[in-house]
């Protein structure tokens, strides 16, 4: 879309960040945010001359130190406890998106994965149980990559582990934290799961070391993005791929239901951690490395208007909104090999109540957005 004069499309971004910049004055740690908004902007030509791929270049196979298990061990009774820190761990791992691969491959290369996306060390009895819960609509081509190198990456840690897609049913805006109260929900029902990890399809973990284990408190495990430089944008940045487990979980009722479109949940979730009495951890900036596979703003997730003015609200609604009101219908529920897929009407948002100002400007911010 480049009908829009560039010097218009200037003046719309300068609305843009000056709506951002009043809601974030009144919030704590402008600064830094201030400083994540324009790196943003910035984004496109500070990327092009540096080494996209970081420790991707030294990084090894995320498959070398699988060939030898075997199924040979599986169904053993009285197997030992795994050691505490998995002997098969080895650090940073190359990651690239070769165009030819496919799901078939992925399940060749998974012997030990069975029906549903489930898998338990074959030799030894796993400390810890870890859901993965992806919230997903029309993004296979991502998924493809996602599975390819969490999959290995899960074995290396040496976890029992399944692998939930909460795939939105229909063409309504998405909404990511409804999914993920939807996944947390139908995964505890199937399954006694110590943590949850909520994760985006697009993000792909660089070191084996960022661990899919729960901590005392809830944890953010993607604190260094490619897409922000390898940096924690700002201290109470809750995106990506966080972990929980039940309890934490419910403590702060779960995630909010009413972010509709892109932006803000992540936030709010961020807050109701605090509201709730925990703090946030993190793996190091080391070690929670993550590559986002490029791409457009999805088709049926623009940018969500008014969510700093719900944010503003988060106190008061997080006891009122979350797991405890979170209605869906689940239409189907598929155990293919390498995921489960549960597929779910969420239902639309109730209130439309969008005025003239805040659609225009909510136009202009999703096609600059569209644009980097
Ligand atoms: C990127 O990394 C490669 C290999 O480490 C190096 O040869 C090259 O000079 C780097 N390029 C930049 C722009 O830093
Ligand atoms: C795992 O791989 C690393 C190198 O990637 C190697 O140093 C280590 O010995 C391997 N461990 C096992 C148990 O195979
Ligand atoms: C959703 O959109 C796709 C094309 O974007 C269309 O093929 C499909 O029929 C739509 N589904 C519903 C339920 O409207
Ligand atoms: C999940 O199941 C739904 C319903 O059968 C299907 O439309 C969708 O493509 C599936 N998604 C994935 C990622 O398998």
């Amino acid at each position: 879309m480049v009908s829009i004069h560039s010097k218009w499309r200037y003046i719309f971004m300068f609305l843009g960040i000056q709506l951002v910049v009043m809601a974030l004055l009144s919030r704590e740690g402008y600064q830094k945010r201030m400083s994540y908004f324009i790196r943003i902007f910035r984004k496109t030509d500070a990327t092009l001359g540096r080494n996209h791929t970081g420790a991707g270049l030294t990084g090894g196979d995320v498959y070398a130190n699988l060939s030898h298990l075997s199924k040979a061990h599986i169904h053993g009774d009285d197997l030992p406890y795994c050691p505490k820190t998995s002997p098969l761990i080895s650090g940073p791992i190359h990651v690239s998106f070769p165009s030819g691969l496919t799901l078939e491959e992925v399940q060749r290369r998974n012997p030990l994965v069975v029906r549903g996306g489930r898998y338990r060390p074959p030799n030894c009895d796993a400390r810890h149980r870890t859901a993965i819960i992806i919230p997903h609509r029309h993004r296979e081509h991502h998924l493809k990559f996602l599975l390819y190198y969490l999959h290995p990456l899960l074995q290396r840690q040496q976890l029992q582990y399944g692998i939930y897609i909460i795939h939105q049913a229909g063409n309504y805006t998405f909404n990511r934290a409804k999914l993920m109260n939807v996944g947390f929900r139908e995964a505890m029902r199937e399954e006694d799961w110590d943590c949850l990890f909520f994760h985006d399809v697009d993000l792909i973990p660089e070191d084996d070391r960022n661990t899919y284990v729960c901590d005392s408190n809830p944890k953010h495990a993607a604190i260094a993005m490619d897409k922000f430089g390898y940096k924690l944008p700002y201290k109470m940045y809750f995106g990506g791929v966080s972990a929980l487990t039940p309890l934490h979980y419910l403590k702060m009722n779960g995630f909010p239901n009413n972010y509709w479109g892109w932006g803000g949940e992540d936030d709010d979730i961020g807050v109701r951690v605090s509201l709730a009495g925990m703090y946030i951890t993190r793996p190091s900036l080391k070690v929670g490395r993550y590559k986002m596979i490029k791409h457009k703003l999805d088709k049926g997730n623009d940018v969500n208007p008014k969510r700093f003015n719900m944010l503003a609200k988060t106190r008061q609604t997080w006891k009122l909104d979350g797991m405890n009101t979170a209605e869906y219908e689940t239409i189907s529920w598929q155990y293919l090999p390498l995921y489960t897929n549960i597929t779910v009407n969420i239902g639309t948002e109730e209130v439309q109540h969008v005025t003239v100002v805040e659609d225009f400007l909510h136009q202009k911010i999703n096609r600059a957005h569209s644009d980097e």
